[in-house]
């Protein structure tokens, strides 16, 4: 190995910038030279790559995003699309490539190596945490903080007017950034996916448990958080069903992309630089094909193609769920 090929893709995380200041000062300690390749696969098809020095990666571990752009590449996705980003990679001379991402851009990897058959590894890179194999991925925690400083802000006006709250957080279609920061933030229900098993009948108890809960004046306000894409109706209509349902006073806060962006904290900032250290590592050792991730605070290598998404019937959330719900009805 001599050339290493580096990308970011699918949405941003918090940390990635320290996953490629880790794998370049590696690689350039093992004397191999990093090649950025920009704005995920696409940079590939257009051939946009760099060489990646010491002074590209210096003072970068404290910022959001990524130097390296990302994307959500169409071209992968068509026909022959992988044949080419294999022909692509090695135009470029690439000898190796590690791809930080999510579920999306390790089944893109995944495809590429039927073509390419050189290493690829894969680090797990999204605020979501919805990636088979490991505990956590890189942007996580730093997610669950900027939601929970906003809900704590939430928390205030909604105690003062003595209102009803619906906050969506991200996710996509998993409910860990939800859990976590509704946990943090004392949220009086968290609503995921994972936990719905009867959308109507979990609504109907919904509004009976507010109404106890505002009846008995058991709180002064009254935070919900759920998690997008975990109700057929959006946070709005659930505020305004609430609000008929209950007759106080209910708003709604997404709070979108403001999750995705911010300076990683300490946690993802020390997750991102390990996976980084690993994933050279692995290379040095002739890995391929895997994904370096944790479980149980300690590294693994997880073949790619049974990464996948954490699916809806996630024990390790559910369990947690039921443990920190103080739920009345339940
Ligand atoms: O995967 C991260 C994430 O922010 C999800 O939480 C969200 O559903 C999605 O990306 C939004 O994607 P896009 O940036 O393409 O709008």
């Amino acid at each position: 190995i001599k050339r290493i090929g580096l990308l970011t893709s699918g949405g941003d995380a918090p940390g990635m910038n320290a996953a490629i200041r880790a794998i370049t000062l590696k690689c350039i300690n093992a004397g191999w030279d990093v090649i950025g390749i920009e704005a995920g696969y696409n940079g590939l098809f257009s051939l946009s790559s760099r060489p990646l020095t010491h002074q590209d990666v210096d003072n970068i571990i404290q910022r959001g995003g990524t130097i390296l752009k990302t994307a959500r590449c169409q071209t992968l996705k068509e026909d022959n699309g992988s044949e080419l980003a294999a022909q692509q990679l090695d135009k470029l001379a690439i000898d190796a490539l590690i791809v930080i991402g999510g579920d999306g851009s390790f089944r893109g990897a995944t495809q590429i190596n039927k073509f390419w058959p050189k290493p690829i590894i894969g680090i797990p890179g999204t605020i979501d945490n919805d990636i088979n194999g490991t505990d956590q991925t890189i942007g996580f925690w730093t997610a669950i903080e900027t939601a929970l400083s906003c809900i704590d802000k939430i928390r205030d006006t909604a105690d003062a007017f003595e209102r009803i709250f619906v906050v969506e957080v991200m996710g996509r279609d998993c409910g860990f950034i939800a859990m976590e920061s509704g946990i943090a933030c004392a949220a009086e229900q968290i609503i995921c996916k994972e936990i719905i098993e009867n959308e109507s009948d979990f609504l109907s108890k919904l509004y009976s448990s507010i109404q106890h809960a505002v009846t008995w004046q058991q709180t002064q306000s009254y935070v919900i958080v759920v998690a997008e894409n975990a109700l057929s109706i959006s946070a709005q209509t659930l505020a305004q069903n609430i609000q008929s349902n209950t007759g106080v006073d209910t708003k709604s806060a997404i709070l979108g992309y403001v999750q995705r962006g911010g300076a990683p904290v300490a946690m993802d900032r020390v997750l991102a630089t390990q996976l980084g250290i690993a994933a050279v590592d692995a290379l040095v050792q002739g890995k391929s094909g895997v994904m370096i991730g944790t479980l149980n605070n300690t590294l693994v290598e997880i073949p790619l193609a049974d990464t996948g998404l954490k699916n809806t019937a996630n024990q390790a959330l559910i369990k947690r769920l039921k443990q920190f719900n103080f739920d009345l009805t339940d």
